[in-house]
């Protein structure tokens, strides 16, 4: 830490002066004709809007200084030199190494192989179904399902249930001698991968596989050729995987050149993260305005709606980015992570509205925009932002929206490769950010070991083991799902 007092006091104190000066964000508008452009970023080809949010002078200069305070520079001078930034496990994080230009040689020769299969793939199957779980399956179904309009090779299914009937559903259309598999499992240990592997090489038996991996040893039991496994280095964590092995699926779905456009829209947004002024930081600002209502407006959740088709995976894939990056207590300066919830902004309209524009409660939104979509789209966007800051007055309060709510619009000119890697990489380095700023390790995940430990003595007590230990509650459980199973 720099050393310039606590971050989330520095915040603390911007909120209570601001509530004191009785801000309001309409008036800000009112006050200021040229806020929306002054409080707007361009980087790597978006256009992020901030104007929307409740800030004014004071609290944009606190949000910087929360960063200083904490140290941000230092910490993303770290990340880029490939230093230790995840400390309890000892581990760099490597996602920008994937993406630089030239890529260091171990990610070169996984490029470089990624690049052969795929071309193997594109001339002799017709599927690829990709098996895995969490950020081993959630950042390339994202992209491939975003780039699908301008996919020219075999089109990409996922697996990511044991549940049979996900796998079932992947395999729909598809014939074992056109289908190639991943597996892609960074530990090779994760039941639910694993039982669909499993499932999918029963299937296909002479299918092509793959594994994206860094436990080779383990994909021996599935019978996995040593010439047939992709590396993912240890300090490449899972849900920062997309720009290296487990983005296979995406390069043999849309080509080499589409997968190289990715890892240049996200190179892009790195270079702006790592050269912008901090006022004027797309990723910090979006990063610090998550601590600000999180830490400072005591705001529990945050909200994200993708006004794209293509992108209805990315709330899923923000909720893992966020949540698992800091949902932490450990070294934790207050709250952190907030509960991101989200949806494609049609749906959301239609399902959540009612709660963002007249709840008591409120959560700043995010809303993606991509400009050349049908034009109803983006216009809807840009409605719902202006509805939530300009609320709706009506004597009956049935129908008054309070309004004064805040969000942030984040523009794509298109939605390709180069703009969606942008995209990612912007919310990759927000979150780093607001982990900065939260005092949590954004890069391990060891509340997820939990689950994983106390599975299998349910699993086996379901199968008719003994419940001696396990709890009261789930004993009883166990015993209501065993006799409702014969
Ligand atoms: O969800 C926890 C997690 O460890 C993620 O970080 C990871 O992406 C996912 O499980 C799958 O893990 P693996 O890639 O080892 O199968």
């Amino acid at each position: 830490m720099s050393g310039q007092g606590d971050p989330t006091e520095i915040l603390a104190a911007a909120r209570a002066r601001m509530a004191a000066g009785g801000f309001d964000l309409r008036r800000a508008f009112a006050d200021d004709p040229g806020r929306a452009g002054r409080l707007s970023v361009a980087a790597a080809g978006l256009h992020a809007d901030f104007s929307k949010n409740l800030l004014d002078d004071g609290a944009l200069a606190a949000l910087v200084g929360a960063a200083q305070a904490a140290g941000l520079p230092e910490a993303r001078r770290a990340l880029f030199a490939g230093e230790v930034v995840n400390a309890s496990e000892g581990r760099a994080a490597l996602h920008p190494a994937l993406r630089a230009d030239p890529p260091p040689p171990w990610a070169a020769r996984t490029l470089e192989r990624m690049a052969a299969i795929a071309t193997d793939w594109r001339g002799r199957v017709r599927h690829v179904v990709h098996i895995g779980i969490g950020g081993s399956a959630l950042g390339p179904r994202l992209v491939c399902e975003a780039l699908r309009p301008h996919a020219d090779g075999p089109r990409a299914r996922f697996a990511q249930s044991p549940d049979p009937q996900d796998l079932s559903e992947a395999l729909e259309g598809c014939a074992p001698d056109a289908t190639a598999f991943i597996v892609a499992s960074k530990s090779f240990t994760t039941p639910e991968a694993l039982s669909v592997a499993r499932a999918a090489r029963a299937w296909g038996p002479s299918a092509p596989v793959v594994a994206a991996t860094g436990n080779a040893d383990a994909t021996r039991a599935l019978g996995i050729a040593p010439d047939d496994i992709l590396d993912i280095p240890a300090g490449v964590g899972g849900r920062f995987s997309l720009w290296g092995a487990v983005g296979l699926p995406v390069m043999a779905q849309n080509g080499p050149g589409a997968f190289a456009d990715l890892l240049a829209g996200a190179r892009a947004m790195d270079a702006h993260f790592l050269a912008a002024p901090l006022a004027a930081n797309a990723p910090a600002l979006l990063g610090l305005l998550s601590v600000w209502y999180r830490s400072a407006w005591g705001r529990g959740a945050a909200a994200c709606f993708p006004y794209a088709h293509g992108l209805r995976a990315l709330p899923a894939y923000l909720q893992q980015l966020m949540m698992e990056s800091c949902g932490k207590a450990a070294g934790a300066r207050g709250p952190t992570a907030p509960v991101v919830f989200g949806a494609p902004g049609p749906d959301a309209q239609h399902a959540i509205g009612q709660w963002l524009h007249q709840s008591p409660d409120w959560a700043p939104a995010d809303f993606i925009v991509v400009a050349d979509a049908l034009a109803a789209l983006p216009a809807a966007a840009l409605a719902q932002a202006q509805g939530l800051m300009e609320g709706y007055a009506a004597d009956d309060p049935a129908r008054a929206c309070p309004g004064g709510r805040p969000s942030t619009t984040i523009v794509l000119p298109r939605l390709d490769a180069f703009h969606l890697g942008a995209l990612l990489a912007l919310y990759e380095h927000a979150v780093f950010t607001a982990s900065v700023v939260w005092g949590v390790n954004a890069f391990d995940q060891w509340g997820v070991e939990l689950g994983k430990r106390l599975t299998g003595p349910v699993e086996a007590a379901l199968s008719g083991g003994s419940t001696g230990g396990l709890d009261a509650s789930t004993a009883a459980l166990v015993k209501v799902v065993r006799d409702a199973r014969h």
